[in-house]
């Protein structure tokens, strides 16, 4: 069964076929980092107007480069949610007409399943039962994943998720969106010993996370400071970094004992973060705990992770129902009298 996946879902424009038998056939991704940039942030509507221009083009483009044609598809599957509204719609609209006008099957994809499940696509994918950490713009949270589709929330963002908190964090050392990727190269060049700045909620039981306070104490230090220090941003930036990595790091530690598996999947935007890799990594090697994340470019939004969560769902029978909101044929005689 080959699948087109759609991502519309914020500010990337994402599509990609997978197929059963021979995996992710290729994909392909439009990103409106250039539209949003001059606003320091994503414009919904303009993300929206951006999803209707690239859409189609950019899915005859996949289908040409891996030599299909629209008939040679089997399903499709789009994004339905959580995300902005008028983006959704666009990918949902688009990915329910194409499967009616092809006379072939449309599903729903939550895109923080599709999140979840990306690390399938990867040689050596994780077994179930594992916990995930799912770690984006939108979403931090921790979830015990009993095998695909069953899900139990342990841990929820009470506030702003780790990305948000990258990008804001960004937007305060004056980098442009989005901030995640470059607060981390700065932080490269950083002294992670100069600001140690809080572990939020670390220090009580629990695997909820608010990141809100930490955003806020780089701000306030960051008005302390000398500003004519040369390495000042780096080092907050560095700073700022290794508190959310070993927040995160002590959360899935806890969540991981508490849920008594021997698996822990890492996903979202935020997991193509190194250094999150990284003591993650230090950390799962020495516990004997396997660690499994997506190659980067998997962690953030796009189309391959839409395709293959889409593709699950419709070998095991779940179809968008097909009802249209219009009636292109309508007897008049149908019609009911709501005063009789
Ligand atoms: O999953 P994603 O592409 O979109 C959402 O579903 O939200 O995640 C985007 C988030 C942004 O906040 C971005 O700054 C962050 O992931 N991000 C990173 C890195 N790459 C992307 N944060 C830290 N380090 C990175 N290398
Ligand atoms: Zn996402």
């Amino acid at each position: 069964m080959r699948v087109l996946g759609i991502e519309t879902s914020c500010d990337e424009t994402g599509v990609a076929v997978y197929c059963g038998d021979a995996g992710l056939l290729g994909q392909r991704l439009h990103s409106q980092i250039g539209i949003h940039a001059a606003y320091g942030g994503v414009v919904p509507e303009l993300a929206s107007r951006d999803h209707v221009r690239r859409l189609a083009p950019l899915t005859e483009s996949l289908l040409a480069g891996c030599a299909l044609s629209f008939h040679d598809l089997d399903g499709v599957a789009y994004t339905a949610g959580p995300g902005l509204a008028g983006a959704l719609m666009v990918g949902a609209t688009f990915g329910r007409c194409l499967a009616f006008a092809l006379n072939i099957p449309a599903v729903a994809v939550h895109h923080m399943e599709a999140h979840l499940l990306a690390p399938m696509l990867e040689p050596d994918p994780p077994r179930f039962p594992f916990v995930a950490l799912l770690v984006s713009g939108g979403h931090t949270q921790l979830v015990q994943v009993a095998r695909a589709g069953s899900y139990r929330l342990l841990g929820d963002s009470m506030d702003d998720a780790a990305g948000e908190a990258f990008d804001k964090v960004a937007s305060m050392l004056g980098l442009p969106y989005p901030g995640g990727p470059q607060v981390a190269e700065l932080a490269e060049g950083g002294d992670p010993n100069r600001f140690r700045f809080p572990r939020p909620m670390t220090d009580r039981p629990g695997l909820d996370f608010s990141f809100s306070g930490l955003k806020t104490a780089v701000l306030t230090r960051l008005a302390e400071a000398d500003a004519a220090d040369p390495a000042l941003r780096a080092d907050i930036a560095c700073g700022f970094q290794e508190a959310v990595v070993e927040t995160l790091l002590i959360k899935c530690r806890r969540a991981v004992e508490q849920a008594g598996v021997d698996t822990l999947v890492l996903a979202g935007g935020v997991a193509a973060n190194r250094r999150l890799r990284e003591e993650l990594g230090a950390w799962a090697r020495q516990a004997g705990v396997a660690l499994r994340y997506p190659a980067p470019a998997l962690c953030t939004d796009n189309g391959a992770m839409i395709a293959y969560a889409g593709w699950r769902r419709l070998m095991l029978g779940e179809r968008v129902d097909d009802t249209f909101p219009v009636r292109p044929r309508w007897s008049l005689e149908e019609l009911r009298d709501p005063a009789a």
